[in-house]
């Protein structure tokens, strides 16, 4: 079974086709990367106008090798995501579907990062657990089934990406942040700035929102300014030294966090695998800290293409989904920008 998959919700334009869920026979990826660079973050109003310009030429580039009468299926983000984002993929895969008459898929993003892991031919095994660390979302997930799964934590404010980006944004590293403050923590220590973990009453919940507050009351005061400093200014006062220690210290402190949270699930769930995936999994020092301290489990972490927004983790989920439920009218899809996981089975 082959399905064309399209992606876009926030700042790719994404067009993929997969054969039976695992195999992906194209992939394309337009990034808006460096026309939000300027911005230091994404602009909704530019990445809805950028996908109507990227979204035919990435869905014939991932079309090129095969005919409409080949695709048996097409599926396509409808949630959650920027509604101008999603729109313009929508329409384009309610469009495909009415004039080539194949059967449409409207499928979750979040999930979408899940099913990544089930890309290449060493499926994760049910029961497992899902750590989900993207610019948008950060979350744990127990997956008892495809179509059984429980939130077991979510992040209460910003999301794990959302940290790294914003704490770039401090140290006056470019956007996104997550790669840039990779690059400059590989110089630094990460033992230089001790930086909290915050405390959740429910132990999977995560809270990143203190750890970048924390970032900013450091830097401050390596720098001798106060709050009523502009904190736009602090950057350009750190040494290269300084921002390369923050930037380490700040992954290791997010990186602990997450595996932390990784461990205790599986030590209670006892899963038969462990799945890292979104943006976030990209992180060298989380995949490595995940590998060493997670050995007795089954670990999946997606290849770096299948980490960051792309369409074949759509067109694959479509695969999986196309088992147990029906194909929507193609007129009639529902676009819906804030659906978290555990509403989406209501
Ligand atoms: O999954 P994704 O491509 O888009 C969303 O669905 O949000 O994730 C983007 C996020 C950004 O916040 C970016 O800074 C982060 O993933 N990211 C990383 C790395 N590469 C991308 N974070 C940490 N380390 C990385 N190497
Ligand atoms: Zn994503």
């Amino acid at each position: 079974m082959k399905i064309l998959g399209i992606e876009t919700s926030c700042d790719e334009t994404a067009a993929a086709v997969v054969e039976d869920g695992c195999k992906v026979l194209s992939n394309v990826v337009v990034s808006q990367i460096d026309i939000h660079k300027t911005f230091g973050g994404v602009v909704p109003e530019v990445a809805a106008r950028s996908h109507i310009e990227a979204i035919l030429p990435v869905v014939s580039e991932a079309m090129k090798p095969f005919s409409w009468a080949e695709i048996d299926a097409i599926a396509v983000t409808a949630m959650p995501g920027l509604i101008g984002s999603l729109m313009v993929g929508v329409a384009t895969a309610e469009t495909l579907a009415l004039s080539k008459q194949i059967p449409l898929y409207p499928v979750h993003h979040v999930l979408g990062h899940v099913y990544a892991s089930f890309i290449g031919d060493n499926q994760p095994d049910f029961p497992f657990i899902a750590l989900t660390v993207s610019g948008g979302h950060t979350q744990l997930v127990l997956f008892r089934d495809h179509d059984d799964f429980t939130v077991l934590g979510q992040t209460r404010d910003d999301a794990a990406g959302e940290a790294f980006d914003k704490v770039a944004k401090i140290l006056g590293l470019s956007y996104p942040g997550g790669p840039a403050i990779s690059e400059a923590a590989k110089l630094g220590d990460p033992k230089k700035y001790h930086l909290p973990k915050a405390k959740m009453q429910n132990p999977y919940d995560f809270s990143f929102s203190g750890l970048k507050t924390a970032v900013l009351r450091a830097v401050q005061a390596e720098v001798g300014k106060d709050f009523t400093f502009p904190s736009t200014k602090l950057s350009g006062l750190l040494s290269d030294s300084q921002r390369n220690d923050f930037a380490a210290s700040f992954q290791k402190t997010a990186v602990d966090t997450l595996v932390d949270k990784l461990v205790k699930a599986v030590d209670e769930f006892q899963p038969k695998s462990v799945v890292i995936c979104g943006g976030v999994a990209a992180n060298q020092l989380l995949r490595s800290t995940a590998l060493e301290r997670l050995s007795s489990v089954k670990l999946h972490i997606p290849a770096l293409e299948y980490c960051t927004d792309n369409a074949a983790m759509i067109a694959t989920l479509a695969y999986y989904q196309s088992k147990f439920t029906q194909p929507v009218d193609p007129a009639a899809v529902e676009i819906i920008p804030a659906l978290p996981l555990d509403r989406l089975k209501s």
